[in-house]
């Protein structure tokens, strides 16, 4: 076997040593995005292990505010559905190479998990939507791969798929379908919260976007930025899992231009009235994982309901 292949076997089987058996072959991975850990919440405590990412072998550390970094293996809610959850996951920004960002993609695949749902927070560039908003991803824009910073760059591991791998079709149609009509059942009435369909634009990170640049990936296409997730799903892809993917909208991405330095109407303006105006849209940490928060009771029961009729 490759060596990825045989690593991800080691993980699989450490994993394993800790699990009762109904529970070695996970149908389902659910990988919980920031602030999105209360997924966590919704699988059945009766039978659960809860396995921290530091005392896998292989596994990459991670190391950002909101991802606690574990691994949860359970039965989703009162169904019957054997699942992995993966609370936390490994950015490219934090220093990782694609390679370790989705390798616990492939013990999952090791595992046995046919369907992976991947969860994350994103700014919103499709002025259509709104914070809290939950997005169905259909299709993405893979910049940093396109530029050479690919999860399946280097030799093939064929253990896992083939060297061309086709994308076209990652993003399962039947599974979007469930998602919708789980949505239109379950549904809180006047939340306001809404689910689009779109596409998401993968950034390297760490900092948010600039003005110019949310103009640039809106432009290209795109519904949703985000750092993560794309290269889980490639990775998925490539050995033949579905991929059923959320994003919840934490925040707005600003596509007005900068303000001007020669615009006579900012010169004046108080200071504090200046700062208002600057400051309005920046993206910041804190109220990334607010939204998460508060949608994240939504998100977790359109999880749980679409998981038990797998
Ligand atoms: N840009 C990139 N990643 C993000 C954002 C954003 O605006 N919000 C949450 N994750």
């Amino acid at each position: 076997g490759s060596p990825v292949f045989k690593q991800a076997t080691e993980s699989a089987a450490f994993i394993r040593s800790k699990l009762p058996r109904v529970l070695h072959t996970p149908r389902v991975a659910i990988v919980c995005g920031s602030g999105l850990g209360g997924i966590a919440s919704t699988i059945n405590q009766d039978v659960s292990v809860e396995i921290a990412y530091s005392g896998i072998p292989n596994f990459p550390k991670t190391t950002v505010q909101g991802h606690a970094g574990k691994l949860v293996a359970a039965f989703m809610g009162d169904s019957k559905v054997p699942v992995l959850l993966l609370v936390g996951r490994a950015h490219f920004y934090e220093g990782h190479a694609m390679e370790m960002v989705s390798f616990a993609t492939r013990v999952c695949k090791v595992m046995g998990v046919e369907t992976m749902l991947m969860t994350n927070a994103a700014g919103g560039l499709n002025p259509d939507y709104r914070v809290g908003d939950i997005v169905v991803l259909n299709d993405h824009l893979n910049l940093a791969g396109l530029v050479g910073f690919h999860p399946l760059r280097g030799p093939n591991a064929e253990d896992f798929g083939v060297r061309f791998p086709p994308l076209s079709d990652a993003y399962d149609l039947g599974l979007r379908q469930k998602a919708y009509q789980v949505w239109q059942q379950i549904k809180p009435s006047g939340s306001g919260r809404r689910v689009h369909e779109g596409v998401y634009a993968f950034v390297a990170g760490p900092t948010y976007e600039t003005r110019a640049e949310c103009r640039l990936l809106h432009t290209l296409g795109a519904d949703v930025v985000g750092m993560s997730t794309v290269p889980e799903i490639v990775v998925a892809r490539h050995c033949g899992m579905k991929i059923l993917a959320f994003s919840l909208v934490t925040n707005q991405a600003v596509l007005q231009p900068v303000p001007r330095g020669d615009d006579a109407a900012l010169s004046s303006m108080t200071p504090a009235e200046l700062e208002a105006y600057l400051s309005k849209g920046k993206a910041n940490h804190e109220e990334v994982l607010e939204a998460g928060q508060e949608a994240a009771v939504d998100m977790q029961n359109l999880v749980k309901q679409i998981v038990s009729t797998l």
